[in-house]
């Protein structure tokens, strides 16, 4: 199964591609003007990457998914919290 769209606001991944192309609109723009993003977030990496190549479906094995979502272990320590 491909990913295409943003579940969370019902929107496809060619229309996001659509709107940022003609606004110009970079990744924190576009979460901005269509609220894709900012629910769950799942589909960040795939509008992260699909401003970046232009492509609006994605395999979510793509290991460019993967490294997106990876977590750095200098975000994972964070000296604040409380052990
Ligand atoms: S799938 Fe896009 S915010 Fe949840």
């Amino acid at each position: 199964m491909r990913v295409d769209r943003c579940v969370c606001r019902d929107v496809s991944f060619a229309r996001l591609a659509e709107i940022a192309r003609s606004e110009r609109l970079d990744f924190d723009a576009l979460v901005q003007r269509t609220g894709c993003s900012s629910v769950c977030a799942l589909c960040g990496p795939y509008v992260r990457l699909m401003i970046r190549t232009g492509e609006t479906s994605f395999d979510p094995s793509d290991p460019r998914i993967a490294r997106d979502q990876q977590v750095l272990p200098s975000e994972a320590l964070n000296d604040d919290d409380p052990v």
